[in-house]
């Protein structure tokens, strides 16, 4: 039960984000969902579940933006403040060989699925490490393709940004010692979303609703914590 905490869910107006912004909703959490797009946003935010009473709302954020040096974090890190849970799910992928990406696309790729989660954990750990009885919490989304045994031509960049994302888990996690929880988890194949949709592969699939389902076990398990759990 997450019935008086708050969680801030990255890439939370749709797919997997917003599958695991319902289910914390549902079990009492007050959710800010983050993402570009303030239309689906604002509709996302209305269908989340309020039975215990809790505030919802949400924030139009380019991650991509945060990595520039002079962009103005305050707003984020003042946002932050209020959280205990952070979900870094937002995401980006490509199907493209290596030598016909562009720079840029590179970049990108990294960039919101590697370095936009350490930024926003290094905003808000600091709050959070204040707040240690209340048992803070972050959940990386990473992906089996961050695993050297899962390859799918196409996705090298992705998988790297991936495996930086474990990397980052384990290492952040011991360096907190458990004072915020670090955890990630690696999906398979989610073909109910637009980025799972779009992948035409023989990866072991699975339900939606199961990955929401052991996103929310591991932020409620008080003892997990560097753990990266595959879900396939
Ligand atoms: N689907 C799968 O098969 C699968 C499997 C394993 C892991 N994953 C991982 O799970 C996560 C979610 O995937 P998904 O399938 O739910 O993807 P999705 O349906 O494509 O949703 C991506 C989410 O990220 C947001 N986003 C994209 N670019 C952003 C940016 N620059 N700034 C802020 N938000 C941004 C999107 O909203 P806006 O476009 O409005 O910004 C959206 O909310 C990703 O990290 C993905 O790598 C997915």
């Amino acid at each position: 039960m997450f019935k008086g905490q708050s969680a801030l869910v990255t890439g939370g107006s749709r797919g997997i984000g917003l599958a695991i912004a319902n289910k914390l909703a549902s079990q009492g959490a007050s959710i800010t969902l983050l993402a570009r797009n303030e239309t689906l946003l604002s509709q996302s935010v209305k269908q989340l579940p309020s039975a215990y009473n809790q505030q919802h709302s949400f924030q139009v954020v380019d991650l991509l933006q945060l990595v520039n040096p002079g962009y103005d974090h305050s707003r984020l890190q003042e946002s932050l403040k209020s959280h205990m849970i952070l979900v870094n799910c937002a995401g980006i992928t490509t199907h493209t060989l290596l030598h016909r990406m562009s720079q840029q696309q590179i970049t990108d790729t990294i960039n919101l699925n590697l370095t936009a989660p350490i930024i926003l954990s290094q905003l808000c750990i600091k709050h959070m490490i204040r707040q240690h009885k209340r048992n803070p919490s972050i959940l990386n989304i990473a992906s089996v393709l961050s695993l050297t045994e899962h390859v799918l031509p196409g996705t090298a960049v992705y998988a790297a940004s991936k495996a930086g994302l474990l990397g980052f888990t384990k290492s952040l996690s011991s360096e907190l010692r458990g004072r915020v929880r670090v955890n990630a988890l690696l999906p398979g194949l989610v073909k109910e979303t637009d980025m799972g949709n779009a992948v035409d592969s023989d990866l072991k699939t699975v339900p939606l609703e199961e990955v929401a389902n052991k996103a929310v076990e591991i932020l409620c398990s008080l003892s997990m914590n560097g753990e990266c759990v595959v879900l396939e």
